[in-house]
């Protein structure tokens, strides 16, 4: 819709009709609070159910575009939740840089899971919409049919029939993989650390989006390489004449991407983008670390395909899990490492052994049987309107030069604040006010991102609604 616009080929009727619903809208047919057509009116018009005049219906409140008044249809609303600028896209690559975030991140990680606070920071799912129920039942059957298999060691690569499950699952995201494709492992930051490992040595560069995840940052800190961050833009990513420019002036080992829905800017490649990313490694034979933990939480279908899906070299390495889609707490990610695969496996088996079994077995019968797919509707459906609740709030509490990103997947919001804003000294302030966030300095090795906070908009509430409004208070008075 507008800039979310679907492929008409692919999308389904609901989407069609919420397309050309937006389309209207857009186009000034029905401007901000007028009515638009009823469901019965639409449904005879287009000739489909009321059902599916509902479902569109549904969608295009999730992206703010209208809303439901009881006894009186549907309005369009009055204000776009994403009134405000997009961040601006940072405009230089830095030279290689070494990393030294570890002291602040491991400040923030301490507050990240305090329930004391309002949890603004941490990247965790909402728990309302994880699956707690069914895999608990899962797991208490589990332990009467498989108990003596669940408590012995996994095989280092993982357990064959969540193996199966992943192969099937991620041809939707255009990969074509076998189970012995994959390898499974403790988290998705495992995965990403084994690829580190296997292709980079202490000293060596990375090039990394800008901004990008700590975690990231903090593996490659860990292990003594250089960062090279690239400009990214928040919608569709690394820029690849940057990127390109870069590897001509710099000896790359290794390219990492969030490619779909990255944490923190939200941003989401363009598959044909994903096709020239994959050449241009290609062309200079490096290997390229993808990372592809929400892009399953897509708030518009189709669901976005993966840069491995166009890798003919086994160059890419695809990472990730299912921490922010079904249980954090089980710590099993995945990857597939392409043609590196045997030593992967064999750092797997010097970094932890194996995965835990339980879990494994419990996530690959919730994949098979446990209603996976109506799971994530509801997880799209609710972070797609959270997110949209929570720019909302942005918009209308933080100061009005303040810029924030439009995500189109995932949960989380990157929002730039006026210059003279000092994210880390916002976030003293916040924890004295009970909230935590994360301030914009984690998400970088030079320090760029100072008047930039990340907030987790999993969850909407009346407390973080007016956790919002505090901290529109706390930024009002550093720029004053
Ligand atoms: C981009 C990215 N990669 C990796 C991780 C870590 O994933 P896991 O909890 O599966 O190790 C996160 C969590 O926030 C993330 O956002």
């Amino acid at each position: 819709m507008g800039n979310r616009q679907l492929s008409q080929k692919t999308a389904k009727l609901y989407e069609q009709i919420a397309d050309h619903v937006a389309g209207l809208i857009d186009g000034g047919t029905f401007r901000p609070g007028e009515r638009i057509p009823s469901l019965r009116q639409l449904s005879t018009q287009k000739r489909v159910s009321v059902s599916t005049v509902l479902q569109a219906y549904s969608l295009l409140e999730d992206h703010g575009l209208i809303e439901a008044r009881p006894q009186s249809g549907y309005y369009v609303k009055t204000k776009s939740p994403y009134s405000c600028p997009e961040p601006e896209i940072s405009t230089t690559v830095s030279d290689p840089t070494e990393i030294s975030i570890q002291e602040l991140t491991m400040m923030v990680m301490h507050d990240l899971f305090n329930p004391n606070l309002v949890q603004l920071g941490a990247a965790a799912p909402n728990p309302a919409v994880l699956p707690t129920g069914k895999l608990n039942r899962i797991l208490a059957s589990l332990t009467r049919r498989k108990g003596d298999f669940g408590i012995q060691y996994d095989i280092p690569s993982g357990y064959k029939d969540l193996r199966v499950q992943i192969a099937r699952h991620m041809v939707k995201a255009g990969c074509s993989l076998k189970p012995g494709d994959i390898i499974t492992t403790t988290g998705c930051i495992e995965a990403i650390d084994l690829c580190l490992r296997a292709v980079c040595r202490p000293g060596d560069t990375v090039a990394i989006e800008s901004p990008t995840y700590f975690g990231i940052l903090q593996s490659m800190e860990a292990m003594g390489l250089q960062a090279l961050e690239i400009p990214t833009h928040p919608r569709d990513g690394i820029s690849l004449e940057a990127l390109g420019f870069a590897i001509e002036q710099t000896p790359v080992k290794a390219c990492l991407v969030i490619s779909n829905f990255n944490n923190p800017i939200g941003s989401c490649i363009p598959d044909e983008k994903k096709k020239s990313l994959v050449q241009l490694i290609g062309e200079h034979e490096i290997p390229l670390i993808e990372v592809d933990v929400c892009g399953e939480i897509y708030f518009s279908e189709p669901r976005p395909s993966v840069c491995k899906a166009y890798d003919e070299k086994g160059l890419v390495m695809l990472c990730s899990s299912f921490s922010k889609t079904i249980a954090p707490g089980y710590r099993v990610g995945w990857v597939t490492p392409g043609r590196i695969s045997s030593t992967i496996e064999w750092l797997k088996f010097t970094s932890s052994i194996a995965t835990a079994t339980f879990p494994q077995l419990a996530l690959a019968e919730f994949l098979d049987r446990g209603g996976y797919e109506h799971h994530m509707k509801r997880v799209r459906r609710t972070y797609a309107h959270n997110v949209a609740r929570m720019s909302e709030a942005v918009v209308r509490y933080f100061p009005e030069e303040t810029r924030a990103t439009r995500p189109t997947g995932g949960f989380l919001l990157w929002v730039q604040l006026p210059k003279s804003v000092d994210s880390l000294v916002l976030y003293k302030q916040a924890l004295r006010s009970g909230i935590t966030l994360s301030p914009g300095d984690m998400f970088s090795s030079t320090r760029r991102y100072r008047n930039f906070v990340r907030l987790n908009a999993a969850c909407w509430t009346d407390e973080i609604e007016r956790a919002i409004a505090r901290l529109g208070d706390l930024i009002k008075g550093q720029i004053n």
